[in-house]
């Protein structure tokens, strides 16, 4: 029987060179829209709608739902939340539905939103991540949100992570140049992620809006078991199939 294989698509612009039948694709968005999911999905939020423009999350606040929304790493005037994990933890979201649009995070997990298995990744959930995919034995596809269609560092870093422990498993193979070299950017900064990417664009950009609490959380690894998915009506909900393994 054949293996199966990881991938790492650096930007959703590319992704339709990479879409294959049946693959899983983990979409990630480090800083910080993927991070925040997972945050939110292991508050308890019941489900996280990804919308792609304003208007529409604004819509979804006539059904009921909490409306969250970010643009250039800024909450959205008007809405009740914006993209950092820390408001995501929030107990008021217990239960509630939320529709979230973030400049890139939705908008990746939006240009694979065709895909037959999406689930969402980043360093707080990586054990989790890692765990269904051991389990599923599927073709892995990561697919990196970047910063506007432009590579970015962080989930590329991500992905190398996560490439590491499939590959280590014997369970995987690849043949991809682009997981190679996420695993070798992983290799050299996973001793001090922060410090590494510390001149990176997204970093610099969150710094200068003293958002320095929520980069750290952001990189800070296996914070949760949780594994958000997304089901069948296009929501992001909790998998509930966990096991309480970490790495
Ligand atoms: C995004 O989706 O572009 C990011 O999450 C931006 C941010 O950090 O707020």
């Amino acid at each position: 029987m054949l293996q199966p294989n990881i991938e790492v698509c650096f930007s959703p612009h590319s992704y339709p060179l990479f879409r294959g039948q049946g693959q899983v694709v983990v979409v990630v968005d480090v800083l910080r829209a993927t991070s925040a999911i997972c945050a939110g999905i292991a508050n308890g939020v019941n489900s996280i709608m990804p919308v792609e423009t304003i208007d529409e999350a604004k819509s979804y606040s006539e059904k009921g739902f909490v409306v969250a929304g970010e643009r250039n790493g800024e909450v959205l005037d008007g809405f009740e939340l914006g993209n950092s994990p820390y408001s995501f933890m929030d107990p008021k979201l217990i239960g509630k539905n939320i529709a979230l649009t973030t400049t890139n995070g939705t908008k990746a997990i939006k240009s694979a939103y065709q895909a037959e298995n999406i689930i969402i990744g980043a360093f707080v959930n990586l054990g989790s991540v890692i765990e269904h995919l051991l389990n599923q034995k599927k073709n892995v596809l990561v697919l990196c949100a970047g910063w506007k269609d432009k590579f970015n560092l962080e989930d590329t870093l991500f992905a190398g992570a996560l490439a590491i422990e499939l590959l280590r498993s014997g369970l995987f193979v690849t043949s991809c140049d682009s997981t190679r070299a996420a695993i070798v950017l992983y290799e050299h900064a996973k001793d001090n992620l922060e410090n590494f990417l510390k001149d990176s664009s997204h970093r610099a950009r969150l710094g200068k809006l003293n958002l320095e609490k929520d980069i750290e959380y952001c990189l800070s690894i296996n914070k949760l078991n949780v594994l958000p998915i997304l089901d069948k009506n296009g929501f992001i909900v909790k998998e509930t199939q966990q096991n309480n393994v970490l790495l």
